[in-house]
């Protein structure tokens, strides 16, 4: 009896996790009140906003949930608007419009050819005198992320938002990043370094 009992709850936990999954045609309607700053299809209209379309949804959601854990007191991500825009999303509405801004397609970025070889040389090989870990190790060779391990997509990204984050890692502002994985590699950039990587960043693909 207890193995059973046993069985049955794997098979329901098995179930809980099959169902906990975004829905993108509900996360478009969900995502009407996102629109006037991230854009319909997530890409936001200015760089004042970061985009989110082409976003892993896994890494989307968990900013989500983070925002309002933040806002309601625990430990997330601190940010003065999205903890307001997120206090009225229940779990599920965060998997919809999750999904559905990760089903988008983000428009592309230029790099600018001066930062290309400096840029390639930190995110492919980091820089071992200084210990700067390489962010391709994380980000993947095109800056594509991974979405199994929560790792975000970069490419494509305004590198003002990218200098943005990058910055406060560095300085703690930003400490949502399990096991201080970013906050370890930021500590170790400077302005000069964020600065190239930003804009090399955002132009991969
Ligand atoms: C008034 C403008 C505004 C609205 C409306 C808004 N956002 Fe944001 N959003 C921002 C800003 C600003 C940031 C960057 C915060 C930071 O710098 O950490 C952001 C960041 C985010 C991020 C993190 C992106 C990343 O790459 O880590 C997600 C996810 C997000 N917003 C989703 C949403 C969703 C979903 C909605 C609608 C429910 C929404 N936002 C509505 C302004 C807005
Ligand atoms: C050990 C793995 C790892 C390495 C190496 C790494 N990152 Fe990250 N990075 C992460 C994780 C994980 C997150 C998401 C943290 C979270 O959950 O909020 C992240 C987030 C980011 C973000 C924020 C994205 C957004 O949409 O808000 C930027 C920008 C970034 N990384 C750039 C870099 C750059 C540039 C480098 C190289 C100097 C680098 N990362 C190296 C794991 C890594």
């Amino acid at each position: 009896m207890k193995k059973i009992i046993f069985t049955l709850a794997l098979m329901l936990g098995v179930v809980g996790v099959a169902q906990a999954q975004g829905d993108i045609e509900a996360g478009k309607a969900k995502a009407a009140t996102c629109v006037a700053c991230h854009g319909a299809d997530g890409n936001s209209p200015t760089d004042m906003y970061p985009k989110l379309s082409g976003q892993h949804a896994s890494y989307l959601a968990k900013q989500l949930a983070e925002f309002k854990a933040a806002a309601t007191g625990g430990e997330g991500r601190a940010n003065a608007i999205m903890g307001g825009m997120v206090m009225s999303l229940s779990e599920q509405d965060m998997l919809d419009v999750a999904a559905y801004f990760a089903s988008q397609a983000i428009t592309p970025i230029a790099t600018p050819e001066e930062v290309i070889e400096q840029g390639a040389a930190l995110y492919q090989g980091g820089d071992i005198e200084r210990g700067v870990t390489a962010c391709m190790a994380c980000h993947g060779p095109r800056g594509e992320g991974l979405e199994s391990a929560k790792f975000p997509s970069l490419s494509g990204q305004y590198p003002s938002y990218i200098a943005a984050q990058l910055k406060m890692f560095r300085s703690g502002e930003r400490n949502n990043d399990p096991n201080g994985m970013m906050r370890g590699v930021a500590a170790k950039l400077t302005d000069k370094d964020i600065e190239v990587l930003s804009q090399y960043v955002a132009g991969l693909r």
